[in-house]
Order: structure tokens, then sequence, then C-alpha cells
């Protein structure tokens, strides 16, 4: 059936049409966080503790919301974020995502447990590309991912350091989500309700990890995604790998997961271009320091000597508008786009990103703010 699309008018509107439309352990899985889930309310709820402060009479007949990321141009201080596994919610979703990212002229970071290869995803969608490592116990099969990333093209190496260990997604447990997915009798009546999924499932068959083909630790039978992270990920990985990382890699060098200051100078000073202050969506320690909370201290940390990126909780034009306020070059959004995507492929996600864009373009015009420049502390008061 047809989606109106002039109805779905908000990230939350999406999210409600992407939780009927796939069946409830993957939405589970996108949308979930770790334990009790505080930690994923208050990404949130932190950027409602900043009121905007806006001035009038101000020419705005021409809001300009593009930027710079990582020294390249930006339709939006946005690029969408990592997201493992995502297409269990849609074929393919790595692409569709990608060519949405790169119809709205901003970059598209791929994930390493990604449904699509690195090379697909060059090669199907284009545009500006970014790829995530997380660090294997096979470090040569983690170089080779590396090698695979720079000689496709990619222009940005995201590591992430917050999932030295898997959270504990309790909504996954309920759900009965396994990796792969492998419906279960206590689930089939749940897939049942989902035809178009299961059609899709049937004609495309069951979404592998694609990215990990090749390697011999990757597609194993389905187990819990803390029992695959337990396998597979380095705990153990310290600054030292990092600096090695640093050497290895030619492009752009970003690192995901930083809350703390002092990771903030220890990112500088291992030669990183850019870190991204982020709890990994509230799905891995759960009760920490919203990202936007601890994101003052990491820019006053950085002191402007590289790139401040932050994520979690980002579902309105206005909440990128805050970040930006306290001194973000921009955000990462996941799950904005992964509804969109679980909803209708490519053109929810399309439709995701077409209203942060208007809802951010609005928020400028009404606070007095011409480009993204003029967000700076003026623009709020804390609550
Ligand atoms: C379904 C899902 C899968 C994710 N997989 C990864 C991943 O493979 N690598 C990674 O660095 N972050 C991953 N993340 C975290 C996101 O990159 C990002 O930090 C987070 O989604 C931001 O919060 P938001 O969803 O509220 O925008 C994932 C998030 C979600 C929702």
């Amino acid at each position: 059936m047809g989606i109106d699309w002039s109805r779905v008018v908000s990230v939350d509107d999406l999210r409600r049409l992407a939780a009927r439309r796939i069946p409830r352990p993957i939405f589970g899985f996108i949308d979930g966080g770790a334990e009790d889930e505080v930690g994923l309310a208050d990404n949130r709820a932190a950027f409602d503790r900043w009121k905007l402060r806006h001035r009038v009479f101000v020419d705005v007949a021409q809001v300009d919301t593009a930027t710079d990321l990582l020294g390249e141009p930006s339709r939006l201080p946005l690029a969408i974020a990592p997201t493992g596994l995502a297409g269990l919610a849609w074929p393919r979703a790595e692409v569709a995502l990608a060519r949405a990212a790169a119809a709205f002229g901003v970059p598209f970071t791929l994930a390493t447990p990604s449904t699509c290869s690195i090379e697909r995803v060059a090669r199907e969608a284009g545009g500006r590309l970014w790829y995530q490592l997380y660090v294997l116990r096979d470090r040569d099969y983690t170089m080779k991912l590396g090698r695979r990333a720079r000689d496709a093209g990619y222009e940005a190496l995201v590591v992430t350091g917050d999932l030295a260990v898997g959270g504990e997604r309790e909504r996954d447990a309920r759900n009965g989500f396994t990796v792969p997915v492998r419906p279960r009798l206590a689930n089939i009546l749940e897939l049942l309700g989902h035809p178009r999924w299961l059609w899709q499932l049937a004609t495309h068959g069951v979404p592998a990890i694609e990215n990990l083909a090749d390697w011999g630790g990757g597609n194993q039978g389905a187990q819990t995604l803390a029992a695959m992270i337990a396998a597979q990920f380095d705990p153990s990985v310290t600054w030292d790998e990092l600096a090695r990382l640093r050497d290895a890699w030619p492009r752009k060098l970003v690192l995901k997961g930083i809350l703390a200051a002092e990771d903030a100078e220890r990112a500088v000073a291992v030669g990183a271009d850019g870190i991204v202050v982020s709890n990994h969506g509230g799905r891995q320690l759960d009760g920490t320091v919203a990202p936007l909370d601890a994101l003052p201290e990491a820019v006053r940390a950085v002191a402007g000597r590289i790139a401040v990126l932050m994520d979690g909780g980002v579902r309105r034009g206005s909440h990128i508008a805050k970040a930006c306020a306290l001194g973000a070059h921009g955000v990462l959004v996941g799950r904005a786009t992964l509804y969109g995507v679980a909803a209708a492929g490519e053109a929810g996600a399309r439709h995701a990103l077409a209203i942060l864009a208007d809802e951010l373009g609005r928020t400028m015009a009404l606070l007095g703010c011409r480009s993204v420049n003029a967000l700076d502390a003026r623009c709020m008061r804390r609550a």
C-alpha cells in the first residue's frame, strides 16, 4: 500500500510507520537501547534542557544550511551514522541509505557489520562515503577492511571505541532476536503479520553480513548479537593501536564514542582528524552522560584543533541547531534515517532527511541565523 507522505511530517511519524511495517524483533533491534534504556531516553531529553533564544528583525530571506564536514562541503551539518545489520529492515538498506545521503549531499557512514559490502555501496550509491571500523580480534582482516575502504574511495575511517563488549539490549533477548535472523515458532505469527517484509525475505534471502563474507569468522549460525561481538570484536584495544591505525590510514581518521574530555584530548594527541561525541545511541553503557551534555567539555578540550561531531537522540532539525550552537561541527543520525528505510527503503530515508533539512532551515530562520556558523551559545539558554 502506498504511503501518503503528506501525513508523515516528523521523524516520530516515521518511527510509528516503521513499527507497523517490520516485525517486532527487528524494530526492537533498531529502536532499543541497553538495560533500562535510561540513556536512550536521556539522549533525546538532553535537547529539551536547552531553550532557544531567537533574535528578530534579521533578514532571513536566504538561510543556508550548508557547511563543511571534515573539510568537504555538506548540504547539512549532518552525516548518516553507521548502523550495522540495517539490511534486516529492508533489502540492501545500506545502498538505500547511501543513495539518500548522496541525493541530499551529505556523507554516509557504512558500518563494519553491514549487509552490503564496502565495494557495493561505493559502486551502487556513490556520494561522500565514510567507513566505520571495529577492531576485530583478527587484525589482518581488520587491516584488510581498511585497505578495501581506501581502494573503494572512502574518504574517512570512523573507528568506534564504545563497544569493547556488547551492551545488554534486553528488548533483543525478550524478542528472541538472533544474528542472522531465524524465524522461530514463537515469532511465526508476528512474521506472518508482516507479509511485505516476509516477501522481501523470500525474494532477496535472509540478509547476511556481505561486508565480511570473505572472512572465515564472519557468517556463523544464528547467535545472539552479544555472542557474536564477544567472539569477534577485540576488547583489549588501546590508544597504541589507534596510533598504528593512524599511520596505516592515509585519509581522515575519526574516533567515535568519545564522552570524556580526557579522551577528546587523546584523540587530538593520536592524530585524529575528528571525534564523534557519542554513547552509541544508548545501546552500550546505559545511564551515561548524554552526548549533548558531554559536548561542551569535548569542544573545550579539542579547542578547534580537530572536528567535533556528536550523535544520540537527534530527531528534529532544532536538535541539530542546538548541537551546533554548543560547538559541534555537525551531527550523525542513526535511527532517524533507519526508521525511514524500515518504512519505505530509499524513499523513506530521503523523507527522513527532507524532514530534518526542512526543520533545520525553519529553525535557523526563526532563530535569526542565516548560516550554520551563526549558530552559537547566544542562541540558547540552559533550562
Ligand atoms: C540499529 C543500530 C545499529 C548500530 N550499529 C552500529 C555500528 O555497527 N557501528 C557503530 O559505530 N555504531 C552503530 N550504531 C550507533 C550509531 O552509529 C549512532 O551512534 C547512534 O545510532 C546515534 O543515535 P541515534 O540513533 O539516536 O541517532 C548503531 C545504532 C543503531 C540504532
